[in-house]
């Protein structure tokens, strides 16, 4: 039950995309693919992808910037910068602090999450249970991945799948009944080798063997996830639902993970969602990891897609393998 206490609410959001598409016909010429397997399959037409010179803080301060701009507020009432991302910038320092100095964010603290492609929905619960402890009021998440930089491309398998992108809300503290009302965050590490970027770590470190080996790009298992995806997609939202008393007919909007449309319709289906109630752009921008969830927000919020007072879901699933899902009750105005 949702217990009576202060509440975390989205006050503002954006999102940042690299400027080079790249198409499914891209894909034909440099491996043995074709727009058909890839569309039936996924359901993705193109995707982002950053240019050399191009970096995860780059896009994560521009996705924080219009935050914090749609949320009408100054960057240094935030006090924390949660960045949800596998790939940051570099292994050390934090891409969060990275990006808090720059967006000039100079009273908050500021660290990394990894949870892989369920990374903002674990940064929204984190930074939601701040807010309702009392530390602190205002917390800037952002989801930002370059999957680009970690993927293969002469693997077809997993090559087509990953775009690049970042996004970002600004959470703030608002009147019990509103806001973040209720989340779901689960792992099964049982799962850990079905998606893995192995080089790099302290079991592997960098080395000319890591990269001969080919340990610094993303191996998966893809039917595995699969699986896996479509189980916990439907279950996590049918318990965030119930943990605050609704039911799926109290769904206005349901904004999934984007990383295939077979996913997506496998979720809507057992939750007994038409359409118009799921929102996907997987189509454009192919699976941007812990941007995908921020970005899709920012875009329906665009697109007139979501009112003041509905009830709007997020739901996603990712390397871990971990899953998480919020229901929020909408306070922006549209
Ligand atoms: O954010 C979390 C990260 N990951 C995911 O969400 C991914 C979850 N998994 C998936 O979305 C799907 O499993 C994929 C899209 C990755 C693959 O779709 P699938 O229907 O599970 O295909 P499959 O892996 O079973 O492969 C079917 C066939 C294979 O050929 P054979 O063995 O049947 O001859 C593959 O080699 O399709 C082949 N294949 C391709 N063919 C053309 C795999 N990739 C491609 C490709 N183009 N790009």
């Amino acid at each position: 039950m949702c217990m009576d206490k202060r509440r975390a609410g989205i006050a503002g959001i954006g999102s940042s995309l690299p400027d080079l598409v790249l198409t499914n016909e891209y894909f034909e010429k440099i491996v043995d693919t074709n727009d058909e397997w890839i569309f039936s399959r996924t359901g993705i037409k193109e995707r982002r992808k950053a240019t050399e010179g191009e970096y995860a803080s780059q896009f994560a301060i521009r996705a924080g910037q219009a935050a914090i701009e749609s949320a009408g507020i100054d960057a240094n009432e935030i006090e924390l910068v949660i960045c949800a991302t596998v790939t940051g910038d570099m292994p050390l320092p934090a891409t969060a602090s990275i990006v808090q100095h720059a967006l000039g964010a100079t009273k908050a603290a500021a660290f990394d999450l990894a949870a892989g492609c369920s990374g903002f929905v674990y940064g929204l619960t984190t930074a939601s249970s701040f807010i309702e402890s009392g530390m602190y009021s205002k917390i800037l998440v952002i989801g930002v991945d370059l999957l680009s930089t970690v993927t293969d491309y002469t693997d077809r398998a997993t090559c087509v799948l990953f775009g690049d992108g970042a996004g970002a809300a600004v959470l703030v503290a608002v009147p019990d009944g509103e806001g973040i009302l209720a989340s779901v965050l689960g792992s099964d590490g049982s799962g850990a080798e079905t998606l893995t970027v192995e080089g790099g770590g302290s079991k592997y470190p960098s080395t000319y063997k890591s990269i001969d080996d080919k340990r610094h790009f993303i191996r998966m298992e893809g039917r595995e996830v699969f699986k896996f995806a479509v189980k916990v997609m439907g279950e996590a939202a049918i318990e965030a639902l119930e943990k605050c008393g609704m039911t799926t007919a109290d769904v206005d909007l349901l904004i999934p993970h984007q990383a295939n449309i077979r996913i997506i319709d496998a979720a809507a289906r057992r939750l007994e969602l038409p359409p118009e109630k799921v929102f996907s752009n997987v189509e454009k921008y192919g699976n941007t990891s812990a941007a995908s969830i921020p970005i899709a927000i920012d875009e329906a919020v665009k697109a007139g897609r979501i009112k003041k007072g509905d009830t709007v879901v997020l739901v996603g699933f990712g390397a871990g393998l971990t899953w998480a899902a919020s229901v929020i009750k909408w306070g922006m105005d549209s």
